[in-house]
Formats: C-alpha cells, sequence, structure tokens
C-alpha cells in the first residue's frame, strides 16, 4: 500500500478506491471529538487555533487514520469508511439522497396507498410513506379519521406545519367572494402553489372532506419528468427555464407578496430538483426584453408539454383520503364542476421538504427503509 504523503496544506491517503487528498482544517474538523456526545452539535471552532491546522504525522491503524496535530495536544481517530465516503461521493452518507423516479400519465395506479393508522403508528409504514413521497413526489393516505385534528395528526407525523398566506390551513371549496382561483368552481390550470411566497412550502397535503359533485377530478402530473423530457427535446430551452428567475406575485386586498423563482429548479449536479408554474400568479415578466425573445419561446413550449397526455394523471379526490405531494415538483390542477350538483372541500396544509427528508433519515436509521417487498410471482 501506498505511504501517507503530508503537505503544507493537506495528505494523500492511500485509499482503497485509490489514493485521495484530504485538506488539513477538513481532517482536524472531521475527528469524531468536534462532535458533542450529547447534544450531537460541533463544539470545536476551526477557526479558534492560532495558525491554520497542520498534521505532524499521519498513519493508518486498522481501519482508522490517525492524525498527530502540530501546536496542540490532539489526536485525531478519523474512520477511514468517512473518508472513502468522501472520496467517493464528494458528500456525507445520507439515506433520504434517493433518486426521483419520474412518472408519466399510466402511474395512477401504481401510486402508494396508505391508511392513516398504519402511517401513525406503524414506522415501517411511515417509512414507506415518506419514501415515496421522495422518490415519486405523490402519494395518498386514505381511512383518515374524520375529527378536526385528524389532518394536522397526519402532518406532524411526518413534520411541523408550514405556514403561508393562508396561516396554518386552507379550504377549497366554493367561495362568495373568493381570492384564490381554487375557491371557485371553475377549472384549474396546472400549478405549483403559492410562488409568490420567498420559499414557496416544500409538501402539500389536500385531504378531501367532502365530493359529491360532478366532475371536478383531480389533475397532477410529475414536473420533474416533464423537464427532463424538455432537456432531451430542447436542451437549450431547458437552459433557459433553469437559469433565469421570473416573478410571481401572490396580491389582494391585505397583502402583497413577490419572488422571483427559476420555472426549473435544478441542484449543483444539474439533476432536475423541481419546477415552478402558475399561471395565475405569474407577474409581469422582468428579464431584459431581448432575452425574452428566446424565453418566451422556451417557456411556452414548457407550458404546452405540461398540457400533454403522456404526462398527466386524472382522478377523482375521495372522501376520506389525503393527498400529499411535494410542491416543488408535483404539478397539480383540477377539472371545472358543477357547483351545484353536491358538495367539494378539501382541506389543506403543508410541511417542508427538509422535515420530509428528517423524518425518513430517522427512520432508516432505525431500520425501517421503507422499502416495499415485491408481490411473490406465483411459481409455473
Ligand atoms: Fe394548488
Amino acid at each position: 500500500m501506498t505511504q501517507i504523503t503530508l503537505t503544507e496544506t493537506g495528505m494523500t491517503v492511500p485509499l482503497s478506491s485509490g489514493p485521495a487528498y484530504f485538506n488539513h482544517c477538513w481532517l482536524r474538523e472531521a475527528c469524531p471529538s468536534c462532535i458533542d456526545s450529547q447534544t450531537r452539535e460541533r463544539i470545536f471552532d476551526v477557526a479558534s487555533l492560532p495558525d491554520l491546522p497542520r498534521a505532524r504525522t499521519a498513519r493508518i491503524e486498522g481501519d482508522t487514520l490517525v492524525i498527530d496535530w502540530q501546536g496542540e495536544p490532539q489526536v485525531s481517530h478519523i474512520p477511514l469508511a468517512m473518508l472513502e465516503t468522501f472520496a467517493s461521493r464528494g458528500r456525507a452518507d445520507d439515506p433520504a439522497d434517493l433518486p426521483r423516479k419520474l412518472w408519466y400519465s399510466d402511474f395512477a395506479p401504481r401510486i402508494a396507498r396508505v391508511p392513516q393508522a398504519a402511517v401513525l403508528g406503524d414506522p415501517a409504514a411511515r417509512a414507506q410513506l415518506t419514501r415515496a413521497l421522495i422518490e415519486d413526489g405523490i402519494a395518498i393516505v386514505t381511512d383518515m379519521a374524520e375529527d378536526d385534528d385528524s389532518l394536522p395528526r397526519l402532518v406532524n407525523s411526518i413534520g411541523s406545519i408550514t405556514p403561508s398566506a393562508e396561516g396554518l390551513f386552507f379550504d377549497v371549496r366554493v367561495e362568495i367572494a373568493p381570492t384564490n382561483l381554487a375557491f371557485t368552481a371553475g377549472p384549474l390550470e396546472m400549478h405549483t402553489d403559492l410562488p409568490g411566497e420567498e420559499a414557496a412550502p416544500g409538501v402539500q397535503f389536500l385531504h378531501c372532506l367532502q365530493n359529491t359533485v360532478e366532475g371536478g377530478l383531480s389533475l397532477f402530473l410529475d414536473g420533474a419528468a416533464v423537464a427532463e423530457a424538455l432537456r432531451a427535446e430542447d436542451p437549450a430551452a431547458f437552459a433557459l427555464l433553469a437559469e433565469y428567475e421570473i416573478p410571481f406575485f401572490y396580491r389582494h386586498d391585505a397583502y402583497d407578496y413577490r419572488a422571483h423563482q427559476r420555472v426549473i429548479e435544478t441542484d449543483p449536479e444539474g439533476r432536475v430538483t423541481g419546477v415552478t408554474i402558475s399561471q395565475h400568479l405569474q407577474d409581469t415578466m422582468d428579464l431584459p426584453q431581448t432575452l425574452l425573445d428566446t424565453y418566451y419561446p422556451a417557456f411556452i413550449k414548457f407550458l404546452k408539454m405540461m398540457q400533454e397526455d403522456r404526462f398527466l394523471i386524472r382522478f377523482r379526490s375521495e372522501a376520506g383520503n389525503c393527498v400529499i405531494f411535494d410542491n416543488h415538483r408535483i404539478v397539480h390542477g383540477r377539472e371545472g364542476y358543477v357547483a351545484d350538483s353536491g358538495k367539494r372541500h378539501l382541506r389543506g396544509c403543508y410541511t417542508d421538504r427538509g422535515a420530509l427528508r428528517s423524518t425518513y433519515r430517522v427512520l432508516a436509521k432505525q431500520g425501517f427503509d421503507g422499502v416495499v417487498a415485491a408481490p411473490q410471482m406465483a411459481s409455473a
């Protein structure tokens, strides 16, 4: 095995995947003694040292890298497994970093469905639900209890309720003086919620309390799937929508929210993490007019793709079900309905994506990874 090579700024460590370089400051902070065992918080401040940390000696003992530091009586024992992870992934292991499974119009029968009692009482079911929300971006909780606390009980099993301009909860039903197209019987075009808020809520819950009207089917599509299709069909259009922010608003007598969002949201690796779409809450474009000459055709192409049948699922919201979806990825809408044909009442609220992933990580660390065993095939 090759030796550890020390330099002024760091060291090259022989790992199973080959030699890898690590910076001294990074290694000093990676020392397990920097984390308090009780609070689990960092108790070492690299800026408290008089000089930048520098190794005096370093050696591998078993499965740890042992570093003796210059200028302080500190010996660090850093697990090689941690170094292997950062050398290969560039970041810490994360059980919630699950690839998004893009879906199309045939997905409706495969949406994860979990009864509310199981979500609340069984960590395996809660892991199944949260994993589906990370991978598919949508899931349905069935058999919701009918008491007033039913929805908050469900939300709180995943995360705290995120307030919005509407408060903690909102009701979707016909109103006499609506402040939002959702509160009418008209069709509601495909959108993500509240793009005018600085941080639009991450995970949306829609609990169907009553639905006896004619029409009013719920519409959903996977915005990440449409964005990836755009990337494949028109990379230049994709690049424009992923680069520039456009303005959105939410405005009435007593409020005036404004925020800029990218229509296609990507992470540092360029993976699509979500979309922001809302024709009814889009403000007057403020990109340079000449840029709009190329931006608008790209934007309109993306909006038209969102109307294609290959992406869209339709289903009837049933009383007692709660649809949960990633508000930054799943684009939703509603067909119009006949207002006096019955009653339609959905109650909604939000939590955030960070809470969802936190809940899943805790369950995964307890051994509940949420993977559902494939049904056994009958042998011939
Ligand atoms: Fe909505």
